[in-house]
């Protein structure tokens, strides 16, 4: 059996869960890897076989001409990784969450990926936990009557984890598209982060089934106390007319329903499982035309224009209208717009994480 050659871009952390997950699925062999930092890919390579090395990603895919182009690189790094992988005639791209920082950045890539017509592949790999998986399978059981509200919060700044959030209450809502969303944002300290945020957005949103969508994300955003590690301190849940179910990344899951009464399960996000399933879909979908990937672009994109329309009506006020009509760059409107005060946080722990303390 030939296997699906694979290049990986970035040998950071997420870069090396990739390439590591893809060579440990006998359907793909990582061929080349790229990095701009010569150590980092000098110490990746023995780790993958010895593939071919470049620091340049578009010249190295010329020449080991991938069926998949994976990149890890950060949230600022997506056109030109998305041309190169185009250009190389790749079957299927695979990238990292968030889709793009601003919508201007996603209407190109979008069309850049529809026009090409490439399988692509976003990291929302989160959902392959026991404990999100139980929850998905409650929701979709109708043990919660009809559902009316999804909801998710993280202490985690928005360009880190909002994207999460939203994708998996989109899961259990079945990916119905949002026709609206209005949001509000505080606090200047992150705007410069690596994966720039505001310091706290919380918002609403309307999908068209009439689901309301509720988010919060930073460091306004509530404690979980019964998680410790604070970059697990996610709730992400649903509620209907008999029920309601919700997964703690790090601290499993609970319910409690007209029929089954209180439920609860273990469960916490971990990559060295989360990734085998999710690469094992890359390969399915490749196979087969028919068996499109959970975490697919289409998917991932209902779910990058909710986040941008929190974030631009945070920037302008009032509900916005999706999909969204036009492309901005809403990172330099947040720069623009939000006010010179320090946000209010949630908890002791926060003050620390958003450099109050
Ligand atoms: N899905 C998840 O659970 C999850 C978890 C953590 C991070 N992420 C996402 O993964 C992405 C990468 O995060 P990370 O923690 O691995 O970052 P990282 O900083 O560890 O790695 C990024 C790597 O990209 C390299 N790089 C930068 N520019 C490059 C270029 N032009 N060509 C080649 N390599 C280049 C850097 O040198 C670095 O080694 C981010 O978008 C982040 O949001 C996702």
């Amino acid at each position: 059996m030939s296997k699906y050659k694979v290049l990986v871009v970035g040998m950071g952390k997420r870069g090396m869960h990739h390439a590591t997950s893809f060579n440990a699925n006998p359907k793909f062999q990582v061929v080349g890897i790229c990095d701009i930092d010569q150590k980092r890919l000098d110490d990746a390579a023995p780790k993958l076989g010895n593939p071919e090395k470049s620091l340049d990603a578009a010249a190295l895919a010329k020449a080991v001409k991938p069926d998949v182009f994976c990149f890890c690189t950060l949230p600022n790094l997506r056109t030109p990784m998305i041309k190169a992988a185009v250009d190389s005639g790749a079957k299927l791209i695979a990238f990292e969450k968030p889709v793009t920082l601003t919508s201007a950045e996603l209407f190109i890539v979008r069309d850049q990926i529809r026009h090409a017509g490439v399988k692509v592949v976003v990291s929302h790999q989160h959902r392959y936990g026991k404990h999100y998986q139980k929850v998905k399978e409650i929701v979709a059981s109708g043990a919660l009557g009809r559902v009316h509200t999804v909801y998710g919060s993280a202490t985690g700044w928005m360009t880190h984890m909002l994207s999460h959030l939203i994708d998996y209450t989109c899961w259990f809502n079945d990916y119905t598209p949002a026709t609206w969303a209005m949001a509000q944002a505080a606090g200047r300290a992150k705007l410069t982060d690596n994966h720039p945020s505001p310091d706290y957005i919380a918002g609403f949103v309307q999908f068209a089934n009439g689901v309301r969508g509720i988010y919060e994300c930073g460091a306004g955003a509530p404690d979980q106390p019964e998680v410790a590690k604070w970059w697990g301190k996610n709730r992400i849940g649903a509620q209907g007319t008999e029920g309601f179910v919700e997964v703690l990344t790090n601290g499993g899951w609970r319910a409690v329903t007209k029929s089954g009464g209180y439920q609860s399960g273990e469960g916490a996000m971990n990559y060295d499982a989360d990734m085998p399933p999710y690469i094992q879909e890359m390969a399915d979908w490749l196979d087969n035309d028919r068996n499109p990937h959970q975490c697919n672009f289409e998917h991932a994109c209902l779910g990058a224009e909710i986040m941008l329309a929190l974030q631009r009506s945070a920037i302008e006020g009032g509900q916005i209208v999706l999909p969204l009509a036009n492309g901005v760059d809403e990172q330099t409107l947040l720069k623009s717009k939000l006010a010179d005060r320090p946000v209010l946080v949630s908890c002791e722990q926060n003050k620390k994480e958003f450099g109050l303390a």
